[in-house]
């Protein structure tokens, strides 16, 4: 790196806002948010716009065989870069930041280093990774668990969506099935920038937030068996209603939150009731169950928990209870030293900080066991997330693209 610390460049947040703006229109829905899922059209789309970003900065950019897109900026020695990133699929009703911000942010401490003229002894990279959000296929951060080796490749192509759709054809049809290898790329460390989706750092006033980890997630898949029959005919103590069982579940997993407190949480995002008609007692509900906790002991609990509560509501109603993994990812902590060192450029930017977990699964959390990672969190207005209305005010954004900016000179210098 070159020029005294005194007088390092800042980013552009203009330049940053534009791109996500611009990001933002590809899948665009009513309040301002973003429908791109992975693997369709609007995220192709979304991958096209920022790939054309990447090779307009000059990165070198690599396709892998899971579609990760790797854009590199040269050092002054070679060898694993020092890499930031973060995914631009959304969920259905997402926000415009989730994620994005993490991309566009690395592409913006590129182009200013570019025009600073600086150059850093070790490589740059920015990762795009695949599938992070797991809301069409499971498991969530796919891409980069593949990439840095923690899932087999064939397992993440054979995953299929809720109407059998493969992730390996999905992913041919969009254009991204790349040449690269995975599982053996190696970084010398990873450091991504990412909106916090709670309400933490927006309630306290806190700018920055030095991500100490990732709490432990466990996703199931539930399909209960009853038996269809005429809703007006049928004696409730006759019937094997599976609707009613996948309901009473939903209470049973609000329930095992509630009994273990905070900051256990559990969700049931998804109830599908088969034929799903009002005059007919269902034969058949998927249902998924989101159980969260920084202690993984207690998130074991919790599991325990939901397969005695199955296993007691197959047997009053009489119905067929199955289940499936979809993901469990045990709690990850992030390294020391670079919490630290997010902490430190914080207060050296001006910027108030605080440490804290965090609630949603990131790609940062696959890079952990292999690099020297952590993240950085700027605020979500009253924490919201995986909602149209998500948002961080520009300066936060800002703030937090200047501290990944000296994060990464940092570790790359
Ligand atoms: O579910 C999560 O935590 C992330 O948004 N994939
Ligand atoms: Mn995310
Ligand atoms: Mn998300």
């Amino acid at each position: 790196m070159t020029g005294a610390a005194s007088n390092l460049p800042a980013v552009s947040g203009t330049r940053l806002l534009d791109r996500l703006e611009r990001l933002a229109r590809v899948g665009a829905i009513d309040g301002g948010g973003c429908r791109r899922l992975a693997l369709t059209d609007e995220d192709r789309a979304g991958r096209d716009l920022v790939t054309g970003w990447m090779r307009d900065l000059g990165l070198a950019v690599t396709v892998d065989a899971i579609g990760n897109v790797v854009g590199v900026r040269p050092g002054l020695e070679d060898g694993p870069p020092v890499m930031t990133g973060s995914h631009i699929d959304t969920v259905a009703t997402g926000g415009r930041y989730d994620g994005c911000l993490g991309v566009l942010a690395g592409l913006e401490v590129v182009q200013t280093l570019n025009e600073a003229g600086i150059t850093t002894r070790k490589p740059l990279a920015v990762g795009v990774f695949t599938n992070e959000e797991g809301a069409r296929f499971a498991p969530d951060m796919m891409g980069s668990a593949v990439h840095q080796g923690s899932l087999a490749l064939d397992e993440a192509l054979d995953a299929r969506d809720r109407d059998g759709v493969r992730v390996g054809d999905a992913l041919a049809r969009i254009g991204y099935a790349g040449p690269e290898p995975v599982g053996a790329q190696r970084a010398a460390a990873f450091v991504e920038l990412h909106i916090e989706q709670g309400p933490v750092l927006d309630r306290e006033g806190i700018a920055i937030g030095a991500v100490t980890g990732v709490q432990g997630i466990s996703w199931t898949e539930v399909v209960v068996e009853g038996v269809s029959n005429h809703a007006g005919t049928t004696p409730m103590d006759l019937r094997r209603d599976a609707a009613y069982a996948a309901a009473a579940l939903a209470v049973e997993v609000r329930a095992i939150a509630t009994r273990l407190g905070p900051p256990q949480v559990g969700t049931v995002g998804v109830i599908v009731p088969e034929p799903n008609l009002i005059n007919v007692v269902a034969r058949r509900a998927t249902l998924t169950v989101d159980l969260r906790n920084t202690d993984d002991a207690v998130l074991q609990r919790a599991e325990a928990l939901l397969a005695d509560a199955i296993d007691r509501l197959a047997a009053a109603e009489g119905v067929g209870i199955t289940t499936r993994r979809l993901a469990r990812f045990a709690p990850v902590p992030f390294d020391p030293a670079v919490v630290e060192l997010v902490e430190r450029t914080a207060r050296g930017l001006g910027l108030t900080v605080r440490r804290l977990p965090s609630g949603a699964g990131h790609d940062a959390q696959m890079f952990a066991p292999n690099a020297p990672t952590g993240m950085i969190f700027v605020p979500s207005r009253d924490g919201i997330s995986h909602n149209v209305a998500e948002h961080t005010d520009p300066a936060q954004l800002e703030a937090g693209a200047n501290v990944l900016l000296r994060v990464l000179l940092d570790l790359a210098a």
